[in-house]
Protein backbone atom coordinates (compact mmCIF):
# COMPACT_ATOMS: atom_id res chain seq x y z
CA UNK A 1 0.00 0.00 0.00
CA UNK A 2 3.00 2.48 0.92
CA UNK A 3 3.35 3.91 -2.63
CA UNK A 4 -0.06 4.93 -3.03
CA UNK A 5 -0.89 5.38 0.53
CA UNK A 6 -3.23 8.33 0.72
CA UNK A 7 -3.61 10.86 3.70
CA UNK A 8 -5.76 13.67 4.60
CA UNK A 9 -3.46 16.03 6.44
CA UNK A 10 -4.84 19.38 5.37
CA UNK A 11 -6.85 21.00 2.58
CA UNK A 12 -4.71 20.79 -0.32
CA UNK A 13 -3.44 17.28 0.24
CA UNK A 14 -6.55 17.04 -2.57
CA UNK A 15 -6.02 18.20 -6.09
CA UNK A 16 -8.55 20.27 -7.73
CA UNK A 17 -10.15 17.50 -9.48
CA UNK A 18 -9.70 14.84 -6.44
CA UNK A 19 -11.52 17.59 -3.95
CA UNK A 20 -14.48 17.69 -6.30
CA UNK A 21 -14.10 13.59 -7.17
CA UNK A 22 -14.97 13.27 -2.89
CA UNK A 23 -17.79 15.79 -2.93
CA UNK A 24 -19.53 14.10 -5.76
CA UNK A 25 -19.38 10.97 -3.71
CA UNK A 26 -20.26 13.02 -0.55
CA UNK A 27 -23.66 13.97 -2.59
CA UNK A 28 -24.09 10.49 -3.33
CA UNK A 29 -23.57 9.44 -0.04
CA UNK A 30 -26.38 12.08 0.82
CA UNK A 31 -28.50 9.64 -1.68
CA UNK A 32 -27.99 6.45 -0.03
CA UNK A 33 -26.09 5.71 3.26
CA UNK A 34 -25.56 2.33 2.45
CA UNK A 35 -23.37 2.77 -1.13
CA UNK A 36 -20.09 1.45 -0.70
CA UNK A 37 -18.63 -0.62 2.76
CA UNK A 38 -14.71 -0.50 2.54
CA UNK A 39 -14.52 -1.63 5.97
CA UNK A 40 -16.79 -4.59 5.79
CA UNK A 41 -15.71 -7.30 8.14
CA UNK A 42 -15.69 -5.31 9.90
CA UNK A 43 -12.12 -3.42 10.14
CA UNK A 44 -11.25 -0.95 12.69
CA UNK A 45 -10.82 2.36 12.18
CA UNK A 46 -9.39 4.52 14.91
CA UNK A 47 -10.63 7.88 15.84
CA UNK A 48 -8.34 9.75 18.49
CA UNK A 49 -9.68 12.87 20.68
CA UNK A 50 -6.70 14.96 22.16
CA UNK A 51 -9.61 17.64 22.57
CA UNK A 52 -13.33 17.93 22.86
CA UNK A 53 -16.02 16.95 19.91
CA UNK A 54 -19.81 16.61 19.71
CA UNK A 55 -20.09 16.54 15.84
CA UNK A 56 -16.45 15.09 14.61
CA UNK A 57 -17.05 11.96 17.41
CA UNK A 58 -20.61 11.53 16.37
CA UNK A 59 -20.34 11.69 12.79
CA UNK A 60 -16.88 9.76 12.37
CA UNK A 61 -18.10 7.25 14.87
CA UNK A 62 -21.50 6.45 12.83
CA UNK A 63 -19.73 7.09 9.07
CA UNK A 64 -17.22 4.51 10.18
CA UNK A 65 -20.20 1.92 11.13
CA UNK A 66 -21.56 2.93 8.26
CA UNK A 67 -19.11 2.13 6.23
CA UNK A 68 -19.08 -1.20 7.68
CA UNK A 69 -16.41 -1.10 9.89
CA UNK A 70 -15.77 -0.48 13.90
CA UNK A 71 -15.07 2.71 14.99
CA UNK A 72 -12.46 2.57 18.33
CA UNK A 73 -12.59 5.72 19.61
CA UNK A 74 -9.76 6.93 21.72
CA UNK A 75 -9.94 9.63 24.18
CA UNK A 76 -5.96 10.62 24.94
CA UNK A 77 -6.69 10.78 28.97
CA UNK A 78 -7.75 6.74 28.54
CA UNK A 79 -4.45 6.26 25.92
CA UNK A 80 -0.57 6.28 26.56
CA UNK A 81 -0.68 8.97 24.14
CA UNK A 82 -1.73 11.36 27.12
CA UNK A 83 1.09 10.13 29.31
CA UNK A 84 3.37 10.71 26.49
CA UNK A 85 4.00 7.88 24.59
CA UNK A 86 5.37 8.40 21.25
CA UNK A 87 3.17 9.46 18.39
CA UNK A 88 5.28 7.22 15.82
CA UNK A 89 5.39 4.15 18.74
CA UNK A 90 1.43 5.17 18.70
CA UNK A 91 1.30 4.79 14.94
CA UNK A 92 3.54 1.39 14.60
CA UNK A 93 1.25 -0.27 16.99
CA UNK A 94 -2.38 1.43 15.34
CA UNK A 95 -1.37 0.39 11.69
CA UNK A 96 -1.45 -3.20 13.21
CA UNK A 97 -4.71 -3.48 13.76
CA UNK A 98 -6.64 -0.42 12.07
CA UNK A 99 -7.53 0.05 8.45
CA UNK A 100 -7.82 4.29 8.47
CA UNK A 101 -6.30 6.57 12.22
CA UNK A 102 -8.87 9.43 12.47
CA UNK A 103 -7.04 12.17 15.01
CA UNK A 104 -8.01 15.32 16.38
CA UNK A 105 -4.84 17.01 18.38
CA UNK A 106 -2.89 20.22 19.04
CA UNK A 107 0.04 20.44 16.53
CA UNK A 108 -0.07 19.61 12.92
CA UNK A 109 3.25 17.97 12.94
CA UNK A 110 1.50 15.04 15.80
CA UNK A 111 -0.86 14.44 12.41
CA UNK A 112 2.07 14.83 9.97
CA UNK A 113 4.57 12.61 12.24
CA UNK A 114 1.54 9.43 12.45
CA UNK A 115 1.22 10.16 8.88
CA UNK A 116 5.21 9.58 8.56
CA UNK A 117 4.93 5.83 10.55
CA UNK A 118 1.60 4.90 9.32
CA UNK A 119 0.54 2.40 6.62
CA UNK A 120 -2.97 3.27 6.78
CA UNK A 121 -4.50 6.38 5.84
CA UNK A 122 -4.32 9.47 8.38
CA UNK A 123 -6.86 11.87 8.33
CA UNK A 124 -6.58 15.10 10.49
CA UNK A 125 -9.90 15.74 12.14
CA UNK A 126 -8.62 18.90 13.62
CA UNK A 127 -5.23 20.26 14.75
CA UNK A 128 -4.51 23.88 16.01
CA UNK A 129 -3.44 24.66 12.02
CA UNK A 130 -6.12 23.07 9.82
CA UNK A 131 -9.83 21.37 9.80
CA UNK A 132 -9.93 19.89 6.33
CA UNK A 133 -13.06 17.56 6.90
CA UNK A 134 -15.44 20.53 8.03
CA UNK A 135 -14.34 22.31 5.05
CA UNK A 136 -15.42 19.04 2.49
CA UNK A 137 -18.54 19.28 4.55
CA UNK A 138 -18.80 23.09 4.50
CA UNK A 139 -18.63 23.00 0.54
CA UNK A 140 -20.64 19.51 0.41
CA UNK A 141 -23.04 22.09 1.77
CA UNK A 142 -23.03 24.59 -0.83
CA UNK A 143 -23.14 21.95 -3.69
CA UNK A 144 -26.27 20.26 -1.68
CA UNK A 145 -28.25 23.88 -1.76
CA UNK A 146 -26.84 25.76 -4.72
CA UNK A 147 -26.72 23.43 -7.74
CA UNK A 148 -23.83 20.90 -7.61
CA UNK A 149 -20.33 20.60 -6.93
CA UNK A 150 -19.70 21.98 -10.30
CA UNK A 151 -21.19 25.06 -9.29
CA UNK A 152 -18.77 25.37 -6.67
CA UNK A 153 -15.58 27.17 -8.66
CA UNK A 154 -16.05 30.53 -8.67
CA UNK A 155 -17.87 30.95 -6.01
CA UNK A 156 -17.23 34.01 -3.58
CA UNK A 157 -17.41 32.78 0.07
CA UNK A 158 -16.14 35.41 2.98
CA UNK A 159 -14.98 34.09 6.46
CA UNK A 160 -15.15 36.58 9.41
CA UNK A 161 -13.77 36.91 12.65
CA UNK A 162 -10.61 34.87 14.19
CA UNK A 163 -8.82 34.45 10.78
CA UNK A 164 -5.42 33.11 12.26
CA UNK A 165 -7.11 30.20 13.49
CA UNK A 166 -7.76 26.56 11.91
CA UNK A 167 -11.19 27.51 10.04
CA UNK A 168 -9.56 30.54 8.18
CA UNK A 169 -6.52 28.39 6.88
CA UNK A 170 -8.73 25.83 6.00
CA UNK A 171 -11.11 28.29 3.70
CA UNK A 172 -7.85 29.91 2.46
CA UNK A 173 -6.15 26.40 1.17
CA UNK A 174 -9.67 24.33 0.62
CA UNK A 175 -11.37 27.37 -1.36
CA UNK A 176 -8.57 27.93 -3.17
CA UNK A 177 -8.35 24.33 -4.04
CA UNK A 178 -11.97 24.37 -5.14
CA UNK A 179 -11.37 27.36 -7.37
CA UNK A 180 -13.86 30.09 -5.10
CA UNK A 181 -13.23 33.88 -4.53
CA UNK A 182 -12.04 33.64 -1.02
CA UNK A 183 -12.09 36.29 1.47
CA UNK A 184 -11.25 36.51 4.88
CA UNK A 185 -11.35 39.72 7.58
CA UNK A 186 -10.21 39.71 10.85
CA UNK A 187 -8.64 42.58 13.07
CA UNK A 188 -4.95 43.10 13.07
CA UNK A 189 -3.37 40.42 14.78
CA UNK A 190 -5.66 38.00 14.40
CA UNK A 191 -5.01 37.84 9.91
CA UNK A 192 -3.14 34.62 8.67
CA UNK A 193 -0.10 33.43 8.46
CA UNK A 194 1.49 34.74 5.57
CA UNK A 195 3.16 31.68 4.06
CA UNK A 196 -0.64 30.20 4.49
CA UNK A 197 -1.33 33.24 2.33
CA UNK A 198 1.08 32.87 -0.26
CA UNK A 199 0.34 29.28 -0.89
CA UNK A 200 -3.34 29.97 -1.42
CA UNK A 201 -2.89 32.54 -3.58
CA UNK A 202 -0.84 30.26 -5.93
CA UNK A 203 -3.26 27.55 -5.82
CA UNK A 204 -6.41 29.93 -6.37
CA UNK A 205 -4.70 31.17 -9.57
CA UNK A 206 -4.26 27.81 -10.63
CA UNK A 207 -7.81 27.21 -10.23
CA UNK A 208 -9.47 30.32 -11.16
CA UNK A 209 -9.95 31.44 -7.87
CA UNK A 210 -8.63 34.33 -5.71
CA UNK A 211 -7.30 35.22 -2.26
CA UNK A 212 -7.94 38.47 -0.22
CA UNK A 213 -7.24 39.02 3.41
CA UNK A 214 -8.78 42.37 4.79
CA UNK A 215 -9.46 43.93 8.07
CA UNK A 216 -12.55 45.38 6.42
CA UNK A 217 -16.06 42.95 7.11
CA UNK A 218 -17.81 44.98 4.22
CA UNK A 219 -15.28 44.54 2.05
CA UNK A 220 -14.84 40.32 2.68
CA UNK A 221 -19.47 40.06 2.44
CA UNK A 222 -19.87 42.35 -0.28
CA UNK A 223 -21.83 40.37 -2.81
CA UNK A 224 -20.83 36.86 -1.27
CA UNK A 225 -22.37 33.63 -2.12
CA UNK A 226 -22.07 32.37 1.37
CA UNK A 227 -20.64 33.84 4.85
CA UNK A 228 -18.73 31.74 7.71
CA UNK A 229 -17.72 32.23 10.63
CA UNK A 230 -16.36 30.40 13.79
CA UNK A 231 -15.78 30.89 17.66
CA UNK A 232 -13.31 33.46 18.69
CA UNK A 233 -12.07 31.26 21.71
CA UNK A 234 -10.60 27.87 19.84
CA UNK A 235 -9.73 25.07 21.80
CA UNK A 236 -7.21 25.34 23.49
CA UNK A 237 -7.40 29.03 23.99
CA UNK A 238 -9.68 28.84 27.04
CA UNK A 239 -7.02 31.26 29.04
CA UNK A 240 -7.45 33.75 26.99
CA UNK A 241 -11.69 33.97 26.68
CA UNK A 242 -11.86 37.10 28.73
CA UNK A 243 -9.66 38.95 26.02
CA UNK A 244 -11.12 37.27 22.79
CA UNK A 245 -13.99 39.26 22.25
CA UNK A 246 -13.23 43.10 22.16
CA UNK A 247 -10.80 42.83 19.27
CA UNK A 248 -13.62 41.42 17.01
CA UNK A 249 -17.39 42.52 17.83
CA UNK A 250 -16.60 44.87 13.71
CA UNK A 251 -16.19 41.03 12.73
CA UNK A 252 -19.73 39.79 14.29
CA UNK A 253 -22.12 38.50 11.89
CA UNK A 254 -25.38 40.57 12.09
CA UNK A 255 -28.03 40.94 9.74
CA UNK A 256 -26.80 44.39 9.11
CA UNK A 257 -23.70 42.12 7.59
CA UNK A 258 -25.92 39.58 5.66
CA UNK A 259 -27.30 42.48 4.15
CA UNK A 260 -24.31 43.37 1.74
CA UNK A 261 -24.28 40.39 0.77
CA UNK A 262 -26.02 38.42 -2.62
CA UNK A 263 -29.21 38.59 -1.44
CA UNK A 264 -29.93 34.63 -1.72
CA UNK A 265 -26.35 34.15 0.04
CA UNK A 266 -25.77 30.99 2.87
CA UNK A 267 -24.66 31.25 6.07
CA UNK A 268 -22.69 28.57 7.58
CA UNK A 269 -20.39 27.88 11.19
CA UNK A 270 -18.78 24.94 11.97
CA UNK A 271 -20.31 24.76 15.87
CA UNK A 272 -20.28 25.22 18.42
CA UNK A 273 -21.73 28.88 18.26
CA UNK A 274 -21.40 31.37 20.64
CA UNK A 275 -24.91 33.51 19.79
CA UNK A 276 -24.76 37.16 20.33
CA UNK A 277 -20.63 36.88 19.56
CA UNK A 278 -19.07 35.37 16.43
CA UNK A 279 -23.20 35.35 15.24
CA UNK A 280 -26.16 36.83 16.24
CA UNK A 281 -29.32 34.68 16.82
CA UNK A 282 -31.28 35.91 14.06
CA UNK A 283 -28.76 35.30 11.76
CA UNK A 284 -27.82 31.59 12.66
CA UNK A 285 -31.30 30.39 14.10
CA UNK A 286 -32.72 32.39 10.11
CA UNK A 287 -33.37 31.66 6.76
CA UNK A 288 -29.96 32.16 5.48
CA UNK A 289 -28.73 30.09 7.93
CA UNK A 290 -27.72 26.11 6.75
CA UNK A 291 -25.56 25.07 9.63
CA UNK A 292 -28.00 21.59 10.33
CA UNK A 293 -27.63 20.22 7.04
CA UNK A 294 -23.45 21.44 7.42
CA UNK A 295 -23.26 19.55 10.77
CA UNK A 296 -25.12 16.38 8.90
CA UNK A 297 -22.63 16.99 6.06
CA UNK A 298 -19.69 16.40 8.13
CA UNK A 299 -21.35 12.33 8.11
CA UNK A 300 -21.48 11.96 4.55
CA UNK A 301 -18.57 13.95 3.66
CA UNK A 302 -16.36 12.25 6.05
CA UNK A 303 -17.51 8.35 4.31
CA UNK A 304 -16.99 9.83 1.05
CA UNK A 305 -13.16 11.01 2.42
CA UNK A 306 -12.26 7.96 4.17
CA UNK A 307 -14.10 5.68 0.88
CA UNK A 308 -12.08 7.41 -1.64
CA UNK A 309 -8.66 7.35 0.77
CA UNK A 310 -9.39 3.64 0.58
CA UNK A 311 -9.81 3.30 -2.53
CA UNK A 312 -6.42 5.06 -3.70
CA UNK A 313 -4.41 3.51 -1.18
CA UNK A 314 -5.65 0.28 -1.63
CA UNK A 315 -6.45 -0.07 -5.33
CA UNK A 316 -9.60 -1.07 -4.95
CA UNK A 317 -11.85 1.41 -7.59
CA UNK A 318 -14.28 0.23 -7.35
CA UNK A 319 -15.40 1.18 -4.06
CA UNK A 320 -15.63 4.85 -6.06
CA UNK A 321 -16.73 3.35 -9.53
CA UNK A 322 -20.24 4.16 -10.86
N1 LIG B 1 -17.33 21.44 13.98
C1 LIG B 1 -16.74 20.53 14.78
O1 LIG B 1 -15.65 20.01 14.49
O2 LIG B 1 -17.47 20.23 15.88
P1 LIG B 1 -16.98 19.36 17.12
O3 LIG B 1 -15.90 20.13 17.81
O4 LIG B 1 -18.20 19.18 17.96
O5 LIG B 1 -16.44 18.05 16.61
N1 LIG C 1 -11.60 26.99 15.71
C1 LIG C 1 -12.36 26.05 16.50
C2 LIG C 1 -13.08 25.09 15.62
C3 LIG C 1 -14.01 24.15 16.36
C4 LIG C 1 -14.65 23.12 15.48
C5 LIG C 1 -11.46 25.33 17.47
O1 LIG C 1 -10.35 24.94 17.08
O2 LIG C 1 -11.85 25.15 18.63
Amino acid sequence: MADRLRHMLRDDDLSHDEQAEVLKLGLAFRQDRYLARPFEGPQAVAVIFDKPSTRTRSSFSVGVAELGGYPLVIDKDGSQLGRGEPVADTARVLTRMTSAIVWRTFGQDRVETMAAESTVPVVNALTDSFHPCQILADFLTLAQHRGGVDALPGMTIAYLGDAANNMSNSYLLGGAVAGMHVRVAGPNGFLPDPGIVEEASALAEQNGGSILVTTDPVQAVDQADCVFTDTWVSMGEEDQAATRSKPFWDYQVNASLMDKTKPDALFQHCLPAYRGKEVTADVIDGPRSVVWDEAENRLHAQKALLTWLVAQSTGRMDLIEG
